[in-house]
């Protein structure tokens, strides 16, 4: 038997139900904020990747799928949406039409971890990617759409964390303090973070590893070199969340694994994820569409994970689903008539089924309620020849003679209705 593939999962017929409202909300609400979708390749050339995640994070060094291409060019599976989303706006002279310009996307993304709840090879994300304006506001919008989608959800403990980068002039400031700090704690750092001080030296700062947390507790803070401007900006952000009732949490290690961010960077957590507990994260990232080749322009985004999302939801959330008939149909003369009714239906907008195995009427009952039907039409040669059917309501177990021709228009108003 071949299997599936470690840390990517089929997402079944039970569970589908619940993506679909995850993603309908998502659209919704992306629709409510005037984001309009993109869709873009599952895979580009690996130079987008490294040049704008950065060549030195881990999703760069260690996670991603990279292969040739039959004429050896370099291909990666893509880890997340933010990088194509920008080489398409640079590549179609999206700077041109007016500004500011907002995509979402929902698909499927790729990244090479060590699979466990809520962690997995191949993941699905919503996200979304605001051009054109560097106004905090535009910051705000972006973490009010994902607070509120998560809110609507009903997700249970959600932390909104919020940082600033600063610029990059803020930063290049900052760094040096940060390293020779880290310098004078190597010995209690992990291997990892002993590299990072020379390749990567914020990222030490989002270690999970309870030394490194210990050992950085009383390092400098990015926040404390912002520039005027970047602390303006910051402040702007925090009341403009604080108007809409948003509750937000400073978290000076707050740095991101992608090296795009400058300025805002956020995550909303959950204490119901467990170690992988960040349900969505973003930030702004105004130097991207240059650093591709574009205009300057500014940009704020965030990504949501839609496995957590699934993880999370509660059970009530979900709406009913819509009411189904089912047609038990009997005999020489029911069984065909059944086919043309179930026919009819479907052209009417009801959703019909019928179990073609079943031939008594106890089958037929049991295949309805198997499939949760909401009603059941009874059709034997009798009913086709007087024209009339018993509609059995499968939960309250009330049965109504209607006419077969009424049938289609019976089911339309009662299910309106419900
Ligand atoms: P990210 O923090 O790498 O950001 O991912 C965003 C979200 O995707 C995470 O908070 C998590 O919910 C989900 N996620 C990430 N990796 C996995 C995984 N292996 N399994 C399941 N879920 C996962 C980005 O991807 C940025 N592109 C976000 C962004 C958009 N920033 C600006 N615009």
């Amino acid at each position: 038997m071949i299997k599936g593939i470690k840390g990517v999962k089929d997402i079944l017929p039970e569970d589908t139900p619940r993506w679909r409202f995850i993603e309908e909300t998502a659209r919704r609400w992306a629709d409510r904020y005037g984001f309009t979708e993109i869709r873009i390749p599952i895979f580009e050339v690996t130079a987008l990747f490294a040049r704008s995640i950065g060549a030195t994070t881990d999703i760069v060094e260690k996670e991603m799928y990279t292969f040739p291409d039959r004429d050896g060019t370099s291909l990666t599976l893509r880890p997340e949406g933010t990088a194509g989303t920008v080489r398409a706006f640079v590549e179609h002279n999206r700077a041109a039409h007016p500004l500011p310009q907002k995509y979402f996307y929902i698909g499927p993304m790729f990244r090479h971890e060590r699979p466990q709840a809520g962690r997995l090879r191949q993941f699905h994300q919503f996200g979304v990617e605001y051009f054109g304006t560097q106004d905090a506001r535009a910051d705000v919008d972006v973490m009010a759409l994902l607070w509120r989608f998560l809110s609507d959800l009903a997700l249970p403990d959600l932390t909104l964390e919020i940082n600033s980068l600063g610029s990059s002039g803020d930063r290049a400031a900052y760094l040096p303090v940060l390293v020779s700090f880290l310098k004078g704690r190597q010995e209690k750092l992990c291997d990892n973070c002993r590299r990072r001080i020379e390749t990567n030296p914020l990222r030490v700062l989002d270690c999970k590893v309870p030394t490194c947390r210990a050992a950085t507790d009383d390092a400098p803070q990015l926040t404390a070199y912002l520039s005027p401007d970047a602390k303006g900006h910051f402040d702007q952000v925090l009341s403009g969340l604080a108007a809409l009732g948003i509750p937000s949490q400073l978290n000076p290690r707050l740095v991101r694994g992608l090296d795009y961010y400058c300025l805002t960077a956020f995550e909303i957590t959950s204490s119901h994820l467990g170690a992988q507990n960040a349900v969505g994260a973003g930030g702004r990232y105004d130097g991207l569409v240059e650093l591709l080749g574009g205009p300057p322009t500014p940009a704020v985004g965030f990504a949501a994970g839609l496995e957590r999302i699934a993880m999370m939801l509660p059970e009530q959330s979900l709406p009913a689903s819509t009411p189904s008939v089912y047609v038990a149909s009997f005999g020489s003369e029911g069984g065909p008539a059944g086919v043309q009714l179930l026919d009819a239906l479907r052209r009417a907008g009801v959703s019909a089924q019928s179990d073609y195995r079943a031939n008594t009427l106890k089958a037929h009952l049991r295949q309805a309620d198997r499939a949760h039907c909401r009603f059941a039409v009874f059709l034997g040669d009798d009913e086709v020849r007087s024209g009339s059917t018993v509609v059995r309501n499968m939960d309250t177990k009330a049965q109504e003679t209607v006419s077969l021709p009424d049938l289609p228009r019976y089911f339309l108003t009662v299910i309106q209705g419900s």
